[in-house]
């Protein structure tokens, strides 16, 4: 499968700009990502399976449709990923919401598991992980592949920019997890920042630099 499917829609890109730029602050960085990622969600759950209901409107019944199949579960890694739960959850509001902390030890590269609590019927849900920066992929492998350990064999892996180390790692070992981003840039610098990318996205979003 996955060749990322990039989300180009106009009010997408638009805000994506506003994030980039130095100048924004920590109230306007949070909606905006909280906003992108309702968007996003949008798009993300298009090929939800539907199944036809008679519902009785005021005036004659009506054949319409409601979506079945698995429930979903949105996953944010922390602690970015916090900052598109809001937005997603405006869409899709009885989704269940689980956590995962996993950084990349900035020497041995590798991922370090800090904090896992999953809802305990994920195994029958449709996970979409939230993290809006894909960087190398080390912690984006690592989560899901703790969402697959517990039996869950549906996920998507939803950020708003994407490294092309990151999509090449998720893609090799993750080959059945679609990716949707908005944003695919140049590549990572030394400290493994996106290039231009938009900076440390949890430090924006909380404020804390
Ligand atoms: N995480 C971020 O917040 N920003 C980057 O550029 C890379 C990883």
């Amino acid at each position: 499968m996955n060749n990322p499917i990039i989300m180009d829609h106009p009010l997408i890109q638009h805000k994506i700009s506003l994030l980039r730029d130095k100048n924004t602050g920590s109230k306007e960085f949070r909606e905006l990502v909280s906003e992108i990622a309702m968007l996003m969600v949008f798009e993300a759950t298009r090929d939800l399976p539907l199944k036809e209901v008679e519902i009785e409107t005021p005036v004659a019944i009506a054949k319409t449709k409601v979506i079945s199949g698995s429930k979903l579960a949105f996953v944010p890694v922390l602690r970015a990923g916090l900052g598109m739960v809001d937005g997603v959850l405006k869409m899709v509001p009885a989704a269940k919401v689980g956590h995962i902390g996993v950084y990349r030890d900035p020497e041995t590269k590798q991922a370090i598991e800090y904090y896992s609590k999953l809802p305990v019927d994920i195994a029958k849900r449709d996970v979409i992980i939230v993290d809006p920066m894909l960087a190398t992929g080390v912690t984006a492998v690592d989560a899901i592949a703790k969402i697959k350990e517990k039996g869950v064999k549906n996920i998507k892996f939803m950020c708003i920019i994407a490294a092309p180390e990151g999509l090449e790692a998720v893609k090799k070992e993750h080959p059945d997890v679609q990716i949707y981003c908005a944003a695919c840039d140049q590549c990572l610098d030394e400290h493994a920042y996106i290039v231009p990318g938009l900076g440390d996205a949890g430090d924006r979003i909380f404020g804390t630099k």
